[in-house]
């Protein structure tokens, strides 16, 4: 009715794992086609990059953000801005992080270099409060869009009880857009940040990957809990515990969701401490 593009897809492409079976894809490029997607269960796929999807794919719809959903404002709006402080306009959920991150450099925009390397799109991103030690989503927003079953929401971060890869957002609460919150630097400045984030990432794995597997416990890190458990080169099926970085677990090619379950299984029964697990598992 609305014109979204709909067809049954395998959402294996659509991740970086290389893992998931088919479902029915709803490609929405405005609020109204948004609307009429979420009125049967459904669920909001964003880059993708935190995701091990079951071979079976998933019964809802899955909702993909395109077109102005995807799309992005960096001018400083005048009423808001100065300076020192930008506050831009409207940032779409469907935006790829990355080269949101390379654009917001080239201008000396600061207070996201520390989110550089994370594959995400700004709506997944955002959801989750992504980062790193040198940084995270909601250092830098300033208003949030939120499409709910009872309508659009418009809130800003002090409306939300955010913390370390928490958002506070509901699951299934669609951010459709943000506008971010940041300072001027010189490009030079944001560049150098950028690069002390990138090495700190120097030893995690280059295959396919969702990511860390667990949220850090608090004082040790999971990686390192699960690399002392002597799990590193675990391999169930096609899936494998990395040797460069023990909380990773990658696709050697045509690995399954079975097999990333077990090795996650594994990792629960061995280590001595409970962990959160940071991936979703679709269903
Ligand atoms: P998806 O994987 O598509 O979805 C994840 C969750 O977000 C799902 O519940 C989904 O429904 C929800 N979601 C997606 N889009 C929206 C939206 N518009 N509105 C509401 N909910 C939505 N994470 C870090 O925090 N720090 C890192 O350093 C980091 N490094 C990584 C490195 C690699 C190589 C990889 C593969 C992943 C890494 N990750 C990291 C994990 C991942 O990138 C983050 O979890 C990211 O936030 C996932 O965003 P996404 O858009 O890919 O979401
Ligand atoms: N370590 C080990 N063995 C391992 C892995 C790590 O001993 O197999 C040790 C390292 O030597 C280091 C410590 O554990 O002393 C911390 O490791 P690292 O610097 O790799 O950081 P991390 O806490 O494991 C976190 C995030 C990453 C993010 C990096 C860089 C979480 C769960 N992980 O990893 O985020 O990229 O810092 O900032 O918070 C993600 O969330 O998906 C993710 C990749």
């Amino acid at each position: 009715r609305t014109g979204a593009r709909v067809q049954r897809l395998a959402l294996a492409r659509f991740t970086t794992l290389g893992v998931g079976g088919e479902a029915e894809v709803w490609v929405v490029t405005n609020h109204e086609q948004l609307a009429e997607a979420m009125e049967e269960p459904y669920r909001i796929l964003g880059g993708g990059s935190n995701l091990v999807i079951s071979d079976q794919g998933v019964p809802e719809r899955v909702i993909r953000l395109s077109g102005p959903l995807a799309e992005r404002d960096l001018t400083p709006d005048p009423d808001l801005s100065d300076p020192d402080r930008i506050v831009t306009g409207w940032v779409g959920g469907g935006v790829p992080l990355p080269g949101l991150i390379r654009a917001l450099q080239k201008l000396g925009y600061s207070n996201l270099e520390g989110t550089v390397g994370i594959p995400a799109q700004v709506g997944g991103a955002v959801w989750m409060n992504a980062g790193t030690r040198y940084g995270e989503m909601f250092d830098g927003l300033h208003t949030l869009e939120i499409a709910t079953p009872a309508g659009l929401r418009v809130v800003t971060p002090d409306d939300l009880r955010w913390g370390y890869r928490d958002s506070g957002i509901p699951r299934n609460h669609i951010v459709t857009r943000v506008r971010l919150k940041l300072q001027k630097r010189t490009p030079e400045e944001v560049l150098a940040k950028m690069t002390l984030a990138d090495t700190a990432r120097k030893g995690q794995p280059k295959m396919k990957t969702p990511g860390c597997a667990f949220k850090n416990p608090g004082g040790v890190g999971a990686g390192r809990l699960i690399d002392e458990a002597g799990l590193k080169g675990t391999r169930v099926g096609n899936a494998l515990i990395a040797p460069e970085h023990a909380n990773f677990i990658v696709n050697l090619g045509g690995a399954t969701a079975a097999d990333v379950h077990a090795l996650l299984d594994l990792i629960r029964q061995r280590v001595g401490v409970p962990l959160e697990l940071e991936y979703e598992l679709w269903p």
